[in-house]
């Protein structure tokens, strides 16, 4: 066993990054690397990109900018060298041009490759002057067989990635590139590996995907288990309380994940189902392959199975060719649907998508008077969601301490985090139910109901 070495590992971008920056830090971990908080000193520096957007891909370059500095003073110490590794979707897309224009980065891989990693620091290690290395290939079947059963470090609440890729190629998104074809993890893979994160006492996990609704993975019998299966088996594990899953199309929402959301409670009733736009003719030209009306209906079986389901959604803004009137129409879907969590963007060109080539591309002051125009009626169906909470009793799965003495914060079934005091550090973990005494734009506070407060998990 080599001696400790430090890793700095910084994360860009979505859920699966996260989770992905993880899994590094698992392979690495028996090569002696131990993770530090910062870069400077470290033996090896790995950012973790994201490509979707233009302003995420840029802020790598910043942060190459100052890492140069700290590999600098490294070698000047005269102590071991700096690798600096650049992963995630930037690597994916544009990984020979990193190479090229930043003579520092040591080792470019995708995110298809991470069970690769210790071969590839070995050599890294072992690299004499110019010797780089770059490894994007896709070769996922792999990548999820290769990697430790099980990922260390999971709290009370849990991510399992169970998808990856995309096979949907909206025109405005790099995913399907960056991350490769879709592909589903085998269903018992997935159970055996919640069933040993709940033995150690996470009882919420959240199933990730790019597309997590297409999930089609093969069942023990040679069968083939739809997310909606899955979340059945899944909801037969003792001790996990708590369901989620993350981030579905709405394509893909058949009849087998409507059911599962009226028949297992701890599926939680919180959808995360982006509609980009309310505008039939954007919606087109997205390829987003449903129309908006097909949206409402959807959300209408949704709710009618699960009446106290409640939705997030993404929306982008000032799409090529978005006119004033389909604008008009995305904030007429966000009236009449009613979301309490979302995230909104302006239209950013990715090199490559078919709707950077598009003609009518938006002016920039026209999506920023727009996304400024969502932003505010989404805020208010934020805030006015967070206020009926007031008076609503609701399980809160306490999962960190708060600033103050005595607090604890922890997550609604809708993800908001509820602040209580009174309790103590032996209470993380527990799912108490709390009355709802105060609302914030992003918060709300609750105190405990003594009688009845059990580990039952309804909204
Ligand atoms: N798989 C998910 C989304 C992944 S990307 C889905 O299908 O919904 C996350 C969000 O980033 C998208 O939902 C979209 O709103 C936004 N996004 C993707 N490409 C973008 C672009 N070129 N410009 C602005 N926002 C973008
Ligand atoms: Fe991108 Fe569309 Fe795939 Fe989502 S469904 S990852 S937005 S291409
Ligand atoms: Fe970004 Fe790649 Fe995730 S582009 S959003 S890190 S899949």
């Amino acid at each position: 066993m080599s001696a400790t070495k430090k890793l700095f590992v910084k994360t860009y971008g979505c859920q699966m990054n996260v989770y992905d920056s993880q899994r590094m830090q698992d392979v690495l971990a028996p090569l002696g690397y131990q993770s530090v908080d910062e870069a400077e000193g470290a033996d090896m520096v790995i950012l973790n990109t994201c490509h979707i957007r233009e302003k995420a891909a840029e802020k790598v370059f910043s942060d190459l900018g100052r890492i140069r500095k700290h590999k600098k003073a490294k070698e000047e110490n005269g102590t071991d060298k700096m690798i600096v590794a650049v992963a995630g979707c930037v690597a994916q897309a544009e990984g020979a041009e990193l190479m090229r224009r930043e003579p520092i980065v040591d080792m470019v891989f995708g995110p298809q490759t991470y069970h690769r990693l210790p071969e590839m620091v070995a050599r890294a290690n072992r690299a004499i002057g110019n010797d780089r290395i770059i490894d994007t290939d896709f070769p996922v079947e792999e990548k999820f067989d290769h990697l430790p059963a099980q990922v260390s470090q999971q709290g009370y609440s849990a991510f399992i990635a169970i998808q990856e890729g995309c096979d949907k190629f909206c025109t405005f998104c790099v995913v399907p590139y960056t991350r490769g074809a879709e592909y589903s993890r085998p269903g018992m893979d997935i159970v055996n590996e919640t069933r040993q994160i709940v033995a150690q006492g996470t009882r919420e996990v959240t199933l990730l995907g790019q597309n997590v609704n297409a999930y089609h993975g093969a069942g023990p019998d040679g069968d083939e288990w739809t997310l909606g299966r899955l979340l059945r088996e899944l909801s037969e594990i003792d001790g996990l309380e708590r369901i989620r899953y993350i981030t579905s199309h709405p394509r893909d929402v058949d009849d087998d994940l409507i059911f599962a959301h009226r028949d297992l409670p701890k599926v939680m009733p919180f959808l995360h189902l982006p509609v980009q736009s309310g505008s039939d003719r954007v919606l087109q030209a997205m390829n987003r392959k449903h129309d908006r009306q097909t949206y409402f209906d959807i959300v209408k079986r949704l709710r009618e199975a699960q009446p106290d389901l409640a939705l997030s959604s993404d929306f982008i803004v000032g799409f090529p060719g978005e006119s004033e009137k389909d604008f008009e129409d995305t904030l007429d879907l966000v009236r009449q649907v009613g979301f309490i969590q979302t995230f909104s963007f302006k239209y950013s060109p990715r090199p490559g998508t078919p709707a950077s080539a598009m003609e009518l591309q938006v002016p920039e002051e026209v999506k920023a008077e727009r996304l400024a125009r969502l932003q505010d009626l989404l805020a208010e169906q934020q805030l006015a969601f967070n206020q009926n909470c007031v008076g609503r009793e609701m399980d809160v799965l306490l999962d960190r301490t708060g600033k103050f003495e005595g607090q604890l914060v922890g997550r609604s079934p809708y993800m908001q985090p509820v602040h209580v005091n009174g309790l103590t550090e032996a209470d993380l973990g527990r799912i108490v139910r709390l009355k709802i005494t105060a609302a914030k734009p992003f918060s709300l506070a609750g105190e405990l109901v003594e009688e009845g407060g059990s580990e039952r998990n309804v909204a």
